[in-house]
């Protein structure tokens, strides 16, 4: 609703079920051209545009999927027309049809996920914030919530590749969590993992949570945390709920995949980050341009380890780099990591006092 405030103020206000069928009615639209994304390695300027899909997620997620994808096949020709080499899919749009495959089908121009970078995104900021709250990786056990899906699951297995205690696997779906499970023993058969479809069990031992749903936002709630534990949220929209900011100091979310492009990025458009900071999907599509890679990088549900690794080098080439920490629309500050640290190290103590 804060998007139909800031875009779409005539229906800004109006009820749920009224908005839904505006959006609904409204085609796909050319939202803003980006200009001064200037590469560090070589003086390279690229430009873009951004596209509007105007549905919830929800909607996205309910509404009748061919409906859904007509509507970003539309946004994807709109910028084939305007001669766009490649097309990117932020957040929602590459849940529906195959994480991209459907949408990359019906395009003669190349599209992608933005899927790689935002996974070599998330890990980054969960580590660098782990490592910055004492959190040792080798003892810490890891908590990936949406682990069945296209990001989560390969950030399962990039983060029990750094050899953690533990791995808690959480989604819907019992069958493809125990898939997922099986997949990661083979791969690492020393690594203790266990699978839940209940978040707040599955999470509540975490020192460490990537969260990565397509819930439609709001399912951590404040009560289902570790004190000291920390939190990357890759959902967009996210999965912590806003009450944690308030009712939990003693946890450190951070949102994940948020990225500072080089040269002075203006995107011309207000998707509630500060000027020059975009989402890591976004980012992707830039960083190939870039590299004039019109390919189809990050399409379909199995992510490859080598491509994440590789578009993270390529972002490291050309100047993207993480913005900082970020959550609930404010930088995450060094007193704000200070006053986390205290109040876990005085929760552990008095937990001690309690077993005594
Ligand atoms: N920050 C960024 O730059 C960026 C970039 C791209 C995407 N994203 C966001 O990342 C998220 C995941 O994208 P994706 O492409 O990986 O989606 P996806 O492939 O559809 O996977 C979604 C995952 O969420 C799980 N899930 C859905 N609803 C759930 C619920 N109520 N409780 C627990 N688990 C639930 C699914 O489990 P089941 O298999 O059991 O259904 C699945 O594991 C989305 O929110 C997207 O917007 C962020």
């Amino acid at each position: 609703m804060r998007d139909i405030a800031r875009h779409l103020p005539n229906v800004a206000g109006k009820r749920l079920p009224l908005v839904e069928k505006v959006l609904e009615w409204t085609p796909s639209y050319h939202a803003s051209h980006i200009t001064g994304i200037r590469s560090e390695y070589d003086g390279t300027e690229i430009e873009g545009d951004f596209y509007t899909v105007p549905l919830f997620p929800h909607q996205i997620l309910s509404l009748d999927r061919d409906f859904v994808l007509g509507k970003i096949i539309d946004a994807c020709k709109l910028a084939q027309d305007r001669g766009a080499k490649i097309v990117g899919l932020g957040a929602y749009t590459s849940v529906v049809g195959s994480a991209g495959m459907a949408v990359a089908n019906a395009m003669e121009c190349a599209v992608t996920s933005g899927n790689s970078y935002t996974v070599a995104t998330a890990i980054e900021g969960a580590t660098t914030v782990a490592k910055l709250l004492d959190i040792s990786i080798p003892d810490a056990t890891v908590a990936v919530v949406g682990a069945t899906g296209s990001i989560g699951n390969v950030c399962a297995k990039i983060i029990a590749g750094f050899g953690v205690k533990k791995l808690n696997l959480i989604a819907r779906s019992q069958l493809r969590l125990e898939n997922c499970a099986k997949e990661l023993h083979e791969l690492f058969p020393k690594l203790e993992l266990e699978v839940s479809t209940n978040i707040p069990q599955g999470i509540q031992t975490a020192d460490i949570i990537i969260s990565c749903t397509a819930s439609g936002g709001d399912i951590l709630q404040p009560s289902y945390f570790k004190p000291g534990c920390v939190i990357c949220d890759v959902a967009v929209p996210h999965d912590v709920c806003r009450e944690v900011a308030h009712l939990r100091p003693d946890v450190l979310v951070i949102e994940g995949g948020v990225v500072e492009a080089p040269g002075h990025a203006e995107f011309n458009f207000d998707f509630g980050f500060p000027e020059g900071i975009c989402l890591a999907c976004m980012a992707e599509t830039m960083i190939l341009t870039l590299e004039k890679r019109f390919e189809n990088f990050s399409i379909g549900r199995g992510l490859h380890i080598e491509k994440v690794q590789e578009i993270s080098e390529l972002a490291k080439k050309h100047g993207f780099h993480l913005s900082g920490f970020r959550a609930f629309d404010e930088p995450v500050t060094q007193d704000r990591i200070e006053q986390v640290r205290t109040l876990a190290r005085e929760s552990r103590i008095n937990r001690k006092v309690i077993q005594l």
